[in-house]
């Protein structure tokens, strides 16, 4: 059985995939022996939804005759499985740290299938970069001196992108403008190691507009590249593709209904992330590629026309729908005769908005231990974490319960695998770190567990 938290008249019932509505509905007591075993908050993880993100990008790319490659942005998640099945899948990896790099090289990543972003890549990191002879992508002229610095003296030619800095984007700290990606142009035609392979950017925000205006800056230094001799093949605009999370019109209702008393603080929080936004991450990448460039082509007849590869790198849109998170219920604490506030065991690192001064805008979904009293009343309350902060809290919404919730009772957060399951989870009061498991079929057809690590069964 599942029954939704929300605000009465103004649900955010989250988009679910089959097989996550099968075992909330029908295997709630699979659940809490998956959590008696592995602990409450648990982590369960989908590898193969991600194969299905993946095909729905190829299926744009393909139908519009751009030549592409598509890097999974392994920074949306901890978990070692998504990288492997992005590789299974025939994608590339963006790796920004040297713990990322080395877990996609141990999954079999080689360094044709990486790209390096990130502005602060250390030495350790360049090296191993160079190593494997990884796509980088430069952030600014100090990083390229750097990166000269580390190249071994007869080693084969390093390639690089250089991150371009949008002028719509100027307060950002990363990336570089127009002026300073012409000086590293000139500094990498004097330096034969290394060879200038197009141009990066990533914006923040996740509209396709402000990156169809990033390309055409792009498509200009493109051309003025060429015209000084080199032999660029790439842009790659970043990630930020978006995730519909619960129904456009809902949430648009959801949002225009919302005042100060909905939350336990008093305040609507500044800002969200797009959780209904009106496009799937397909829609979106098809409006992107059907923009007009200056000369009046589409995106994608400049790609074709110029001979370039677009690169992306979806995080979230490609871990949409890959994992959930489950807490379960300590205690039920009465503040009023009809509100309370639900500890669960876990915290607020681990669904991790709050700590944004934001809010996830899905309702959880309550998975009751055992059928539920014809005499339980619906219950309006809010959740807090195990931890002493008087700021760790899960939701700062007040959400109506159909019944009030007991402990023991497991809360469900769906789609937690872009970057709110584990974000900021840390073992603070000294609690272990929570499991994250891949849920996969069994011989029987059944959903079995198996862990999530590298080198394991
Ligand atoms: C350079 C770069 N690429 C890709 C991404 C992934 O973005 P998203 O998960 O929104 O697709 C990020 C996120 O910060 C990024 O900084």
């Amino acid at each position: 059985m599942m029954l939704h938290c929300h605000k009465v008249g103004a649900g955010l019932l989250p988009i679910l995939r089959p097989m996550t509505v099968e075992l909330l509905a029908d295997r709630g007591w699979l659940l809490a022996e998956w959590v008696a075993r592995y602990g409450s908050p648990l982590n369960l993880i989908w590898p193969d939804e991600l194969k299905k993100n993946l095909a729905a990008l190829i299926g744009v790319f393909t139908e519009s005759g751009v030549a592409h490659a598509v890097y999974y942005g392994a920074k949306v998640n901890k978990s070692p499985g998504l990288i492997e099945t992005a590789l299974r899948a025939g994608a590339g990896i963006d790796v920004s740290s040297l713990y990322e790099l080395r877990d996609a090289r141990r999954l079999g990543a080689d360094g044709a299938r990486l790209v390096a972003t990130g502005p602060a890549k250390t030495a350790g990191f360049h090296s191993e970069l160079v190593g494997c002879n990884a796509l980088i992508s430069v952030d600014s002229p100090e990083e390229l001196d750097d990166l000269v610095n580390c190249l071994p003296a007869n080693g084969v030619v390093q390639p690089l992108l250089l991150r371009l800095l949008p002028t719509g984007q100027a307060m950002s700290r990363f990336g570089m403008p127009a002026e300073a990606i012409r000086h590293c142009l000139s500094r990498i035609a004097g330096e034969g190691r290394l060879r200038f392979d197009g141009l990066h950017f990533h914006v923040s925000g996740y509209r396709w507009d402000s990156r169809a205006a990033a390309l055409r800056e792009a498509a200009s230094l493109i051309a003025e590249s060429r015209a000084r001799g080199f032999a660029p093949r790439m842009i790659d605009i970043g990630g930020g593709l978006p995730v519909q999370y619960v129904d456009h019109l809902a949430y648009q209702a959801h949002l225009k209904a919302q005042v100060p008393e909905d939350y336990r603080t008093g305040k609507v929080p500044g800002s969200f992330y797009p959780y209904g936004g009106a496009l799937s991450a397909a829609d979106w990448l098809r409006q992107f590629l059907h923009a007009s460039m200056p000369k009046g082509c589409s995106i994608a007849g400049y790609f074709a026309d110029e001979g370039l590869v677009l690169g992306i790198e979806p995080g979230r849109a490609l871990a949409d729908q890959t994992a959930i998170s489950i807490f379960r219920v300590s205690r039920v604490k009465a503040l009023s005769s009809d509100t309370c506030v639900i500890f669960v065991e876990g915290s607020s690192f681990g669904a991790c908005e709050t700590w944004f001064a934001s809010e996830f805008l899905v309702d959880p979904i309550l998975v009751p231990a055992t059928p539920p009293s014809a005499m339980s009343k619906p219950m309006r309350g809010y959740l807090a974490g195990h931890s002493c902060l008087d700021e760790d809290v899960l939701c700062n919404r007040w959400l109506t319960f159909p019944m009030a919730p007991r402990a023991g009772d497991l809360l469900v957060y769906a789609n937690t695998g872009g970057y709110q399951m584990d974000l900021l989870e840390n073992e603070f009061h000294r609690h272990p770190m929570p499991s994250r498991l891949c849920v996969v079929q069994d011989a029987n057809g059944q959903p079995a567990l198996v862990p999530d690590t590298i080198g394991e069964a």
